[in-house]
């Protein structure tokens, strides 16, 4: 593979509204961001993801982007961006930005401009499609729930409607008009311009449509099917969109970039992540799309980690069959906490996010961290709808109440499946709202920040804090560098609750173990080697010789001779 800058570093998810609030509005701002620096530089992390921070009404918390060349008042200005970037490389971190533009929000001046005006060169940059029928043009159902058609606003009396594959305050973008495309160029050139190294690039599959929208086989008893479906119809149109925006933006800048992209195949892999690909990378989110196979929470599987377990590995296969680079994560924004959603009832806690981390760092590719991943955060108990903020969560209660669940039932699955549970403030302190905020927090904070914060874990030898920051350290090493980067994964089948992989280097020859159990029961294992040393271990693990046993929870990472 052809090294680049990238290979081999660590990134780190912030997710702005909820890391670290220095002004008391109860929101994270980037001056919050500014004064953890040295933490993240304590933590080893390389790479930085901002979740969005542009101008937005906040209906899918700032993933609706009322203008593209801006920071939201709430989160500061570009002057404290600049700062953000020089202290950030100053301590050799770099920024990558979210890039989200498959839609934008409907207070975008674009969107504005084109409602008024039907004719304008803006009403081009969106999808404006006649009813079908007086009906909508077609049956799909947004991500969001409900039809992805809405009037145009000012013309309710009209048979026209727009497109929106998410909230109908995220009007879908028109990628087939060129100068939408040129305007997409230019705001990621403006930021390339103020040194971000790349972008997170949200729901890009999304940008491919049948212009002649046809109706899909329904896949719920509201005759509708979700718009995913639509994107892997049109997936061989993607090419030509995706090169040229890394022939004009992210290539002469020799940008990282990482896709949001589900449902990756034999076929598509290479052209997404490959050696020439459209992305450096795209991250692994099969464990989630496994879930999401189905539209609704009531249908959500709970997945088991041996689940977990199997899309990671076949993930790991596929890149590597490919050439291609992976960036695996246990959780991010859109998602529950990886340690309250994977692993077994007894492990959700401290030593179930260090077998997590030790699981995830060696991997194949470039590991995302998620804010407080770090530090083993685990789902928020929510008492009351009226807590969430998530516009999904909202309507997938509001369906099931619709349906007969009761309000316990309903919250439940709310509790499990929400997106908030991930979007809580981070947990600094224990001191009132966890350090994160002097005001009152946007969104309520951890029920066991008293005790899990990050505080209280840098004075603890074995916290899941310092237990990543080792984990970061060891992928570093000089010695293992290359191995962990570039070297060979090959799953290791130790049986149902055990993580197990090998990551070897051909020419090197070294041999890396990577092993988690995560049943009641301790494990025996004769390591196929004739030496074996610990690199890292945590929890109840005992080497003697080439046995290995690990008690619950126990992980461990072993060099084989
Ligand atoms: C994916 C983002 O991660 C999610 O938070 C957002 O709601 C959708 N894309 C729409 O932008």
């Amino acid at each position: 593979m052809e090294h680049k800058w990238w290979h081999g570093k660590t990134a780190y998810q912030i997710y702005p509204k909820s890391f670290c609030d220095s002004n008391g509005d109860g929101l994270g701002d980037l001056k919050g961001i500014i004064s953890k620096l040295d933490y993240l530089q304590s933590l080893g992390v390389d790479i930085l993801w901002l979740s969005p921070i542009y101008p937005s009404p906040f209906v899918d918390q700032g993933y609706d982007i009322a203008d593209y060349e801006n920071i939201d008042p709430i989160f500061g200005n570009l002057e404290d961006f600049d700062v953000l970037m020089r202290e950030a490389k100053a301590r050799g971190m770099d920024v990558i930005m979210d890039l989200v533009v498959n839609h934008c929000s409907s207070e975008h001046a674009w969107f504005k401009k084109a409602c008024a005006d039907l004719n304008s060169e803006e009403a081009g940059y969106f999808y404006f499609v006649k009813g079908k029928d007086g009906q909508f043009p077609n049956n799909l159902r947004s991500y969001f729930g409900g039809s992805v058609w809405e009037k145009i606003p000012g013309h309710e009396d009209e048979d026209i409607y727009y497109s929106h594959y998410f909230a109908k305050e995220q009007p879908d973008l028109n990628w087939y008009n060129e100068k939408l495309r040129e305007q997409v160029y230019k705001l990621v050139t403006f930021w390339l311009n103020k040194g971000v190294a790349g972008f997170r690039v949200d729901a890009i599959l999304s940008i491919v449509k049948d212009l002649s929208f046809p109706d899909l086989p329904p896949d719920d008893a509201d005759g509708m099917t979700h718009a995913a479906k639509m994107n892997a119809r049109n997936l061989s149109q993607i090419g030509q969109f995706l090169n040229e925006l890394k022939a004009r933006t992210f290539a002469p800048h020799d940008s990282f970039t990482v896709g949001e992209v589900l449902t990756v195949t034999k076929e598509s892999v290479t052209e997404f992540a490959g050696p020439n690909g459209y992305f450096s990378t795209l991250f692994d989110l099969s464990p989630r799309e496994l879930v999401e196979a189905n539209p609704h929470y009531r249908d959500y599987p709970n997945l088991t980690v041996d689940q977990f377990k199997e899309c990671v590995f076949n993930t790991q296969e596929l890149y590597q069959q490919a050439d291609a680079f992976v960036a695996p994560i246990i959780e991010n924004h859109d998602e529950p906490r990886g340690v309250s959603y994977y692993l077994p009832e007894h492990l959700h806690n401290a030593q179930g996010a260090k077998l997590l981390g030790t699981f995830l760092m060696f991997l194949r590719g470039i590991p995302f961290i998620y804010q407080g991943q770090e530090i083993g955060m685990t789902n928020t108990k929510f008492e009351h709808i009226d807590e969430f903020n998530d516009l999904f969560a909202k309507e997938e209660y509001r369906l099931s109440r619709e349906e007969g669940k009761s309000e316990q039932e309903a919250l439940a699955l709310c509790a499990r499946h929400g997106r908030d549970n991930a979007r809580t403030p981070m947990l600094w302190s224990d001191e009132p709202n966890a350090g994160f905020t002097t005001g009152t927090p946007w969104l309520r904070v951890h029920q066991d920040y008293k005790t899990l914060n990050v505080k209280a874990q840098e004075s603890d030898p074995l916290s899941p804090l310092n237990h990543y920051r080792k984990l970061i350290a060891l992928r570093k090493d000089p010695k293992l560098h290359e191995t962990v980067t570039y070297g060979n994964f090959e799953r290791n089948e130790l049986g149902a609750g055990v993580l197990s992989y090998l990551r070897t280097n051909q020419e090197s020859g070294q041999r890396l173990l990577v092993i988690a159990n995560t049943n009641h029961e301790s494990l025996t294992y004769q390591v196929p080697a004739s030496e074996a040393c610990a690199l890292i271990t945590t929890g109840e693990v005992e080497l003697q010789g080439t046995t290995l046993t690990l008690g619950c929870g126990g992980a461990a990472i072993l060099e084989l001779k």
